[in-house]
């Protein structure tokens, strides 16, 4: 998605509005631009079709000086990827804008402000904004007071900021369901869509608010609420690692982030549980009296973070024995639901910003749920600072599209939630709490074994290079985690991916088998085995070309046609995350052979703030 980055200071910024924009280039962009205005009130915009380095190229060439400027990365929604669409969008020589989100009403708008006799140089819902600024400037008033006329009349979610060439020291941002964060510096402030940005200049921040309007110059931040009223917003000491946007020895985000699971599942243990037993106050103020109360679940998320909660589902009801439902955010926000009595609302999101999750939780506040609970990965994000009770991940910023620590540190986490919800109704022994707590200690160093099958499952990689499909089984919860599987593969490497429940093969995808169909099958040893053992023999039967991933108690036999991957025995409860890492391994090698833009797949974004 958009990232926007802004800088008022009295050096030149343009090089730390691109050190922003490539920090926030995990988000997913088409193009990137910044206009800046130096103190003779010059203003220069540059932009670009493509990555952020062109840009930088660009300005190499042709340096822009100046100490007020905005820059963005676009990810297109209205309009074409091109240098036309690319943001800052200006109205005449003047006003400059950057905008993450939609404008919804922008095509009235156009009329309206087409009627006016402004000319529009691009598709984008954007520069309505930018004439708007214009036109309610000239009726007279502040560059401040112009743009809370302007926002008055947007519909949809954005954060956007303005920039005056004649006003050169202010910049004016807004947001309204698009998060915009604040910088502080000493004699120089900043704002972006994601603190990362401004990281290497900062760790002051101030998050605005929903209907936050802030004025933002080189000695001071002013904020006005939706009525125009002056507020304070707290401000937050960022402990976000420095060189998250650092790859270190790895090649890829993604390869970096499946191999640092282990240490961020330490992280997300730390302080929750103790030798035999989860603290349940550690998972915050108030969470004992919600998880005593709690009659049902419901769990709302979107992409891996929704299949997280697919595997929560069959633990929340074999473990804890309460009722669990999950729904994908993007239906559950437009469907007509019923409220269980005392049912507790769980969105799970790496992001803490994705649009339709958002949407459903503010929804399900107003629907009467008991409380909402949020399992999110970002600290100040939306759906920690709106939800009853967060719990952090603590996985460290995930930049690689392809969601990786995020989805083991969920279901981390949502283990720990189901042993206290099971705790706190009775369901669960002190014997049963233990066992599992003893599961938890022991995953970290089980992720690391998991990892060390990298070399042998890089070389099986190769067998996948040339399918155009692949089919992923499990039975149980891990048929979520086969859900996970099949999504890794597909949005990395691009070849066509499904994932079944393997007892549902009968029922019509056994059509499909055959001899260039691979299917990947997770086999842990567990109750299961025999019924999936049946299923493997169904494809067998029928020339399908198998991997199984097999527990190595599970006395499979390698043979034609059934290649068989040995896995450790791992504790039953915890398998699901520990099988989880063969299968981002898989999908990573597979995607570095067929040489897809591992980080950045094509048409995706990191963090999905637009519905
Ligand atoms: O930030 P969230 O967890 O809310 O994001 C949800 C999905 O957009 C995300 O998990 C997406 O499916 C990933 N690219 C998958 O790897």
């Amino acid at each position: 998605m958009c990232g926007i980055v802004g800088a008022v200071a009295q050096r030149d910024v343009a090089e730390i509005l691109v050190e922003g924009l490539r920090r926030l280039e995990y988000r997913g962009y088409d193009s990137a631009g910044l206009a800046v205005v130096d103190a003779e009130h010059q203003l220069n915009r540059l932009r670009r079709l493509g990555k952020v380095q062109i840009l930088a190229d660009a300005l190499d060439a042709q340096p822009v000086l100046g100490g007020t400027g905005i820059a963005h990365t676009r990810w297109a929604t209205h309009g074409e990827p091109s240098e036309e669409n690319a943001h800052p969008h200006m109205s005449g020589e003047n006003i400059a804008v950057v905008h993450n989100g939609i404008i919804e009403n922008h095509e009235p708008l156009r009329e309206i402000l087409t009627q006016r006799g402004y000319v529009f140089t691009s598709q984008t819902d954007t520069e309505v904004i930018a004439h708007l600024v214009h036109w309610e400037l000239e009726q007279g008033g502040s560059l401040l007071d112009a743009f809370q006329r302007t926002v008055a009349q947007l519909h949809g979610a954005y954060g956007t900021v303005v920039m005056d060439r004649r006003d050169p020291e202010r910049l004016i941002a807004a947001r309204s369901g698009s998060p915009l964060v604040i910088g502080l510096g000493i004699g120089e402030n900043f704002l972006a869509s994601d603190q990362l940005a401004l990281l290497n200049v900062t760790r002051r921040f101030l998050f605005l608010e929903e209907g936050d309007i802030a004025e933002i110059t080189r000695r001071a931040v002013d904020i006005f609420d939706v009525e125009g009223n002056a507020v304070e917003r707290t401000i937050h000491e960022s402990t976000a690692e420095h060189d998250a946007a650092d790859k270190g020895k790895y090649r890829h985000y993604m390869q970096k982030e499946t191999f640092e699971q282990p240490s961020a599942i330490i992280n997300t243990l730390e302080g929750r549980i103790d030798a035999n037993s989860v603290l349940v106050e550690s998972l915050g103020h108030g969470a004992k009296e919600i998880l005593q109360k709690a009659e049902h679940i419901q769990i709302i998320a979107c992409g891996t973070s929704y299949n997280a909660g697919m595997v929560a589902r069959y633990w929340f009801e074999s473990i804890a024995g309460v009722s669990c439902d999950v729904e994908i955010a993007s239906e559950f926000r437009y469907r007509n639901f019923v409220t269980r009595p005392n049912s507790v609302l769980i969105t799970l999101s790496q992001s803490g910003e994705t649009a339709d999750t958002l949407a459903a939780l503010r929804l399900a506040k107003e629907r009467g749920f008991m409380a909402a609970m949020t399992v999110c990965n970002v600290a100040g994000s939306s759906l920690v600072r709106e939800s009853d009770i967060a719990i952090m991940t603590r996985a460290g910023t995930e930049i690689g599209v392809a969601s990786t620590k995020a989805f083991t540190t969920q279901l981390t986490a949502l283990l720990m939630m189901v042993t206290a919800l099971g705790k706190e109704k009775g369901t669960v022994s002190a014997e049963k709490e233990a066992e599992i707590v003893k599961s938890l200690h022991r995953l970290p160093a089980q992720i690391e074994q998991a990892l060390t099958f990298d070399k042998q499952i890089e070389a099986l990689a190769e067998d996948f290079a040339d399918k155009h499909h692949a089919l992923f089984l499990g039975r149980g919860e891990f048929y979520p985690i086969a859900m996970e599987a099949s999504l890794k593969l597909k949005e990395i490497s691009y070849i066509h991916a499904e994932a079944y429940a393997a007892g549902e093969l009968k029922h019509g995808p056994l059509a499909l088998i055959d001899a260039d169909m691979p299917v990947i099958v997770i086999a842990p040893n567990n109750e299961l085995l025999e019924k999936l053992k049946s299923n493997i023999e169904e494809v067998r039967a029928r020339g399908g070309q198998l991997y199984v991933f097999a527990d190595e108690s599970a006395g499979f036999q390698e043979s034609d046609g059934m290649t068989i991957i040995p896995m450790p025995h791992v504790d039953e409860v915890c398998a699901p995350i520990f099988y989880t890492v063969p299968m981002q391994l898989l999908s990573y090698h597979v995607a570095l052979i067929k040489g897809t833009d591992v980080d950045q797949p094509r048409n995706l974004a990191k963090a999905v703030t637009v519905e």
